[in-house]
């Protein structure tokens, strides 16, 4: 009896370390290694865009996850199409950096169907929460709430601002938008006296400050708020071209913290910028392992970010590679 009962346990002692030894075979390697991963990203529009881009290529590579990369050049019918390649290859998950909020509910819906887990990266997406893991981001309302106390103590609440809208639609713009008028409000001296999207693009950001001088008198403009730096730095340009001193003249505050605002800073062109970090790749892959793993994410993982002046910009410039 005793001897059966020694059998009996060393057969449970066996059957346990098989059945562990299995289930570690199949549990996903925390960096991702071996996973193949498609990325469709917004596109190129700015230089913080490119350093995202970027960091995330070189975050695959250091983990040997296969990245399939997509430029969806600002477009989101070459996002959907890229997301349903991506269905269509049996990749392991998705990245998605959204152009816009509102239209992914089908394709979603679609991954879902396929068991492939959905990370959304940076902009937001309006579609139902069930239908993606994760979202990775800053906090978009904070950075436009951050800019405008800004503004407000450099100006002791009294303030004509002319601003430089993101692309429409995309959360990054309208939640800038909302955090920014928010403390503004609280100030009756304070108000947005001309506003337009530039699309995030430096080509815009001066075209629309060049329409904005044409039609308002300058001497009247007391900063200008533009929803990424890039935007900004072809306002300065527009500003320069029309002889107003930019940074003096006319103040101005940004979001992105990019080398080149950096470098208008330390030109005395430019007073603030809210910085956005790049480095999402990480925390995106590790949702998307988690999530192949069977794990519950928080519906946000935040990524933070601070507020940068010229007192640094040099320091910062060399920091981020300026060159
Ligand atoms: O979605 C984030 C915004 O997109 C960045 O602030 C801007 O530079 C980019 O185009």
């Amino acid at each position: 009896m005793r001897s059966h009962k020694l059998f009996l346990s060393a057969l449970l002692v066996l059957v346990l370390a098989f059945t562990s030894v299995l289930f570690v075979a199949h549990a996903q390697d925390a960096s991702g290694a071996g996973l193949t991963i498609g990325f469709a990203q917004v596109g190129s529009e700015s230089a913080w865009r490119t350093a995202f881009s970027d960091a995330v290529k070189a975050e695959a590579e250091a983990r040997g996850i296969n990245l399939l990369f997509s430029d969806g050049q600002q477009k989101q019918e070459n996002q959907i199409a890229a997301l349903r390649s991506f269905i269509a290859q049996g990749v392991d998950g998705i990245i998605l950096a959204p152009v816009v909020e509102t239209g992914w509910d089908d394709v979603l819906q679609e991954a879902a169907d396929n068991s492939i887990p959905v990370v959304v990266v940076d902009r937001n997406v309006t579609a139902d929460e069930s239908l993606f893991v994760t979202r990775v981001s800053s906090d978009f309302v904070h950075e436009g709430r951050l800019a405008a106390a800004w503004l407000v103590q450099a100006t002791a609440g009294k303030c004509d601002i002319v601003e430089l809208q993101g692309t429409v639609g995309s959360s990054a713009a309208l939640d800038r938008q909302q955090g920014f008028n928010e403390v503004i409000a609280l100030f009756t001296d304070m108000q947005i006296i001309a506003s337009q999207s530039g699309d995030f693009t430096r080509t815009n950001g001066k075209e629309v400050m060049e329409s904005f001088l044409n039609s308002i008198d300058p001497a009247t403009i007391c900063a200008v708020w533009a929803h990424n730096d890039d935007m900004l730095i072809g306002a300065i340009e527009a500003m320069k071209e029309a002889g107003i001193d930019p940074g003096q003249d006319i103040l101005t505050i940004s979001v992105d913290a990019i080398p080149d605002i950096f470098k208008a800073m330390m030109d005395g062109d430019a007073n603030a910028t809210v910085e956005l970090s790049p480095n999402m790749g990480g925390p995106a892959f590790d949702a998307i392992v988690a999530a192949i793993n069977g794990e519950t994410l928080p519906r946000w993982i935040p990524v933070a970010g601070g507020i940068y002046f010229p007192d640094t910009a040099a320091e910062e410039y060399a920091r981020r590679g300026g060159q």
